[in-house]
């Protein structure tokens, strides 16, 4: 809830990007047609901006990441800003300086946006509440609590497919919700706009209990994918859970895993959305993970774009599209 707050200076703009929980819907809106303007002016052949020329971007990840990161780093570069990719293992945090020395010293060499993924859940809006003034915090995942830009891309890729109406919308997340920072940050972002209906799938152990009341929350998956327009697969976490938690793969295939039978209970045209790293065989079969509802590549696509318009919207020079 304080995440919320803090994301926005006193004159109500956003700031530092944290969490999506009681986003204004106006806002999300404006931060898709930014990525639209993006994408059409980056389409072609100038694949480069300088809406960050001269600003400095520092991805600070203190957690494994393919996709985000290198997302990150060249959404920032094709906005013609300078990148530094902060190597964790090779740094001073593992002489003990604290996470907020680490800001502290980066900020001291004048760097502007800092995206900040983290196990703990909460350091980015610690960092926000101590970063200097100019400098802004971008969540790109932490511990089980949130991960903004991957809502904002997964909303990006719903509406270019089902366009903006999200009150018609069916939507499906189905795997290990507790564990799921996306998730979290996708219910937040589908309820700000309206969804139509909200379900949520897994087994008992790995749903949540501080679900929002509008979600539906059920193990039956076949239930659940029944006339949905979205299906949102999730990995086990297992990195987040204790062994003994861990359900055996072959089950947990057999009885969350969507594979190209259970897809026909959804919607003919339903679009198949997962956040990547995707467990072939276990939440997902390659038949379908490849097949032609899936728009799984298309999200890592649209997250460069969708990261280019926040990181333009907080340090840049505006949204494109007003
Ligand atoms: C996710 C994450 O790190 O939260 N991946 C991502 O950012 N695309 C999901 C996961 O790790 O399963």
């Amino acid at each position: 809830m304080r995440a919320a707050k803090i994301q926005f200076d006193g004159s109500g703009s956003l700031r530092h990007l944290l969490t999506l929980e009681r986003m204004p819907p106006g806002l999300i809106h404006e931060i898709l047609d930014t990525a639209e303007a993006l994408a059409a002016a980056t389409g072609g052949k100038v694949k480069k901006l300088p809406l960050l020329r001269g600003r400095t971007v520092v991805n600070l990840f203190f957690e494994p990441s393919t996709r985000t990161r290198t997302s990150f780093e060249l959404a920032a570069s094709r906005l013609s800003a300078e990148v530094v990719n902060f190597d964790v293992a090779q740094s001073s945090t593992t002489k003990g300086e604290t996470v907020l020395d680490t800001l502290r010293t980066l900020e001291a060499m004048h760097c502007d946006l800092f995206v900040v993924r983290h196990r703990e859940n909460g350091t980015p809006e610690y960092l926000a509440q101590h970063a200097g003034p100019g400098v802004a915090i971008v969540n790109a995942g932490d511990g089980n609590h949130a991960h903004p830009t991957q809502a904002l891309l997964d909303v990006y890729t719903i509406r270019r497919h089902k366009g903006f109406d999200f009150s018609q919308l069916k939507v499906a997340i189905v795997g290990d919700i507790a564990h799921s920072r996306v998730a979290r940050s996708a219910i937040h972002a589908l309820i700000a706009l309206g969804v139509g209906e909200l379900r949520v799938c897994g087994p008992a152990a790995l749903l949540p209990d501080d679900l929002d009341p509008s979600v539906a929350a059920t193990s039956d998956l076949d239930a659940v994918l029944d006339g949905v327009d979205v299906v949102m697969m999730l990995r086990l976490q297992k990195e987040r859970m204790r062994e003994t938690e861990v359900p055996d793969e072959a089950d947990y295939h057999a009885r969350y895993g969507l594979d190209r039978r259970r897809l026909t209970l959804a919607r003919p045209d339903a679009i198949v959305m997962h956040p990547g790293p995707m467990n072939r065989g276990v939440e997902i079969a390659s038949d379908v993970a490849d097949g032609p509802q899936s728009v799984i590549l298309e999200q890592v696509s649209n997250g460069l774009v969708v990261r280019m318009a926040v990181m333009a919207r907080l340090v840049g020079a505006g949204n494109l599209a007003s």
